[in-house]
């Protein structure tokens, strides 16, 4: 079988490997269930529009093919274990650790080797009330922090801050169950990214924290453990 490549790869950081998917590429569409196990193909049959059908399984054909090849199996005999949030993990070579990511049209997977990671990626796009939504997902500094920034700039921050937490609560691999105000992140456009303050029981000499940029008008977080190793080098 011929595996179409309609994924490319972007820069995180050393050791961490970016994929960028385009789900509505034609080479993706071509993808066919073939590559997904049962489960995969249930949860498709589920989808009550076709689009989202589609992208689920070129996202899934991807992220597949993009594993096999550090796995050293067909994309198709992957076998994937779940953590008790529904963290995947690749059964037969846990030491290859990655995270995936959806949103519309674009997916992002990034791959590492023995250290937890997580990512998110967002559209950068006008939000109803930036505002607001602050209030219901940062903690009043960050809700403060982002107040303090001119008004062009806080949809973006919005957005930072919120992908930076998500990539956060995947990396530990709790999710959602790990309420976003109970730990902070830097949010300015431009400014360094940075993990401000974690939950009690983490420690932010920990993890790294990586902003990226897969497409214009997009960002992303991938939240890392530290290597201790490579950085001893650098
Ligand atoms: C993880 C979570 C934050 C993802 O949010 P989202 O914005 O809807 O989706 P994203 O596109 O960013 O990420 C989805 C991908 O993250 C991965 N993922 C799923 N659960 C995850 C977790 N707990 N931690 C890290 N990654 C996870 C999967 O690859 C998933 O892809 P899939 O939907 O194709 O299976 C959200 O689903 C969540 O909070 N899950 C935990 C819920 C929970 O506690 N469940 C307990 C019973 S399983």
């Amino acid at each position: 079988m011929t595996i179409p490549a309609f994924f490319q790869p972007i820069a995180v950081a050393a050791g961490v490997d970016g994929w960028l998917v385009h789900l509505d590429d034609q080479a993706a569409q071509a993808q066919n269930l073939d590559l997904l196990d049962a489960a995969e193909r249930e949860r498709a049959a589920r989808y009550h529009f076709d689009v989202h059908r589609r992208r689920f399984v070129a996202g899934r054909a991807a992220l597949r093919c993009i594993l096999a090849g550090y796995c050293p199996s067909p994309p198709w005999a992957l076998e994937f274990a779940y953590g008790s949030h529904g963290k995947p993990e690749l059964a037969a070579c846990p030491q290859i650790t990655f995270n995936m990511a959806n949103a519309d049209e674009l997916a992002l997977v990034v791959v590492t080797t023995r250290r937890r990671v997580g990512v998110d990626l967002e559209r950068l796009r006008p939000l109803p009330d930036v505002e607001e939504l602050a209030r219901s997902t940062f903690t009043p500094a960050e809700v403060a922090r982002l107040r303090g920034l001119p008004v062009t700039q806080r949809t973006e921050a919005f957005l930072n801050g919120w992908t930076r937490k998500e990539a956060y609560v995947k990396a530990i691999g709790t999710g959602l169950a790990t309420p976003p105000q109970s730990f902070e992140v830097s949010l300015a456009p431009g400014a360094a990214p940075r993990l401000v303050r974690l939950p009690a029981a983490d420690d932010l000499g920990r993890w790294r924290l990586h902003a990226v940029r897969p497409a214009p008008d997009w960002v992303g977080a991938v939240v890392v453990e530290a290597d201790a190793r490579q950085e001893s080098v650098e």
